[in-house]
């Protein structure tokens, strides 16, 4: 198993290209099954996730083909059968997004029921109960869920979330494109994905607006046809780099990324002292060789402070000015890197969903191990600005949501390298 190992070092500096996002592609390639036509899908992230997608449709019967470049072409009128087995939905939570496309193109599908994973629960009722208001049969024996419409189409309805969810808002937004009438979603997601998934999906011929407001409405058609999508930038992916200069005090550049998809975050760098420039799809962020100023938050839905930068942000505040207080409040055990972190010097206490962060000057190189995608990430910024070596094990985890990562930090001037154990 490939390990990550990192000699802490100095500043940042120089600059990198930003990926297409994860978190956008995987929906948009759920949402090709909704089509009668090919949708060629370009500026996809090369990350395992992605292929265990790719791998899914390929499972169903779905025709696509794969460039050199990984843009793929996908006719979701090919698929075969409807069944996303237990064997790969297990590696992937995210396969649950080919529910609604399934069931509203299709009229059934069988999806294993998505376990819970490192940082919490995961469960899925609210895409269920989207789906069930839209007429669809639901149920679930021997670990699969059945979904099914006994009256051929599923019928527009109107749907208030209990929560905000980034995943039910796309299954059942993506179901609603083929329903018939009109949905309106309250409550809904209102993440920069949801507006790449529903650009997409306009692209196809639905019939949305609304999309990246709290109220999403959806007038149902016939059929969606082909279309050409590129991704949107990763704005995680970014927002990581720019935490990791921040943290090692460095200098750095990103291109192909639109700094509107990280206002809360860069508001947060800037707080901690960063000077932050950018233009129409550039960012950089400079330290101007100061330490990080320690920095509080709370995470929240967009367009509040990410959850999936929280990890990142305490492996900075581990070694920033003064104390802060995080508070994680999308997922219930989304502090799980903050003991790894401790074992290298961090002095980090955890009341319930609270962290204290006194931050030291440097942290001290130790074995450490990953246990989710964007605590991964936070253990290689901590390896960045500890003394001595950092070796971060079960890095499967980064590999499903950083392409690139060690050339990436390579190209910033970080002494990393990936070792076989
Ligand atoms: C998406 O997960 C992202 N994944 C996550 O990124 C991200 O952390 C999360 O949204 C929040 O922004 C992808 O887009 C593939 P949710 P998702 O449904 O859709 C509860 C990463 O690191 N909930 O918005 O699964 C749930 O338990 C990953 O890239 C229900 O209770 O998240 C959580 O507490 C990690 N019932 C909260 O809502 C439901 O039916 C938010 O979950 C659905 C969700």
């Amino acid at each position: 198993m490939d390990k990550l190992l990192i000699r802490g070092g100095g500043p940042l500096s120089g600059e990198i290209r930003v990926s297409g996002s994860k978190n956008a592609a995987l929906p948009i390639l759920a949402a090709t099954l909704l089509s009668s036509e090919p949708i060629r899908v370009s500026n996809l992230p090369h990350l395992h996730d992605i292929t265990t997608m790719i791998a899914l449709l390929r499972s169903m019967g779905t025709e696509l083909l794969v460039d050199e470049k990984l843009c793929v072409e996908i006719n979701g009128a090919t698929t075969k059968q409807t069944t996303a087995p237990y064997e790969l939905v297990k590696t992937m939570r995210a396969s649950i997004l080919v529910l609604g496309p399934l069931l509203a193109h299709f009229g059934r599908a069988r999806v294993s029921f998505p376990g819970g994973c490192a940082i919490g629960s995961r469960p899925v009722d609210q895409h269920l109960r989207g789906l069930e208001a839209m007429g669809a049969q639901i149920e679930v024996d021997e670990g699969y869920i059945t979904a099914t419409c006994p009256n051929g189409r599923l019928k527009g309805a109107h749907i208030l979330f209990d929560m905000v969810t980034v995943g039910g808002t796309e299954n059942v937004l993506m179901a609603a494109c083929l329903a018939e009438g009109r949905t309106v979603l309250e409550n809904a997601a209102r993440e920069p994905e949801i507006i790449d998934l529903a650009n997409c999906l306009i692209a196809m011929g639905a019939k949305i607006s609304g999309h990246g407001s709290a109220t999403i409405t959806i007038d149902g058609v016939e059929k969606l046809g082909g279309c050409s999508y590129s991704v949107m930038p990763d704005r995680i992916e970014a927002g990581t780099y720019l935490v990791a200069a921040a943290a090692t005090r460095g200098n750095i550049k990103l291109r192909d990324i639109d700094p509107n998809t990280l206002d809360a975050v860069l508001v947060k760098l800037e707080e901690a002292g960063a000077k932050i420039e950018h233009g129409e799809d550039w960012i950089s962020l400079d330290m101007e060789g100061r330490r990080p100023k320690a920095v509080s938050f709370k995470t929240v839905p967009y367009p509040g402070f990410p959850t999936d930068m929280q990890a990142q942000f305490t492996a900075m505040n581990a070694v920033a000015e003064g104390v802060a207080k995080v508070s994680e409040t999308i997922f219930e055990n989304r502090l799980i890197q903050t003991h790894e972190m401790n074992r290298m010097g961090a002095n980090i206490s955890v009341d319930g969903n609270t962290a204290l962060i006194t931050g030291t000057e440097r942290l001290k190189g130790a074995p450490v191990m990953a246990s989710d995608l964007r605590a991964s990430a936070s253990l290689v910024i901590a390896g960045l600005v500890a003394d001595g070596e950092t070796l971060v094990d079960r890095i499967y985890h980064i590999d499903r949501g950083y392409e690139c990562i060690e050339e990436k930090f390579l190209s910033l001037g970080a002494d990393i390298r990936r070792v076989s154990s």
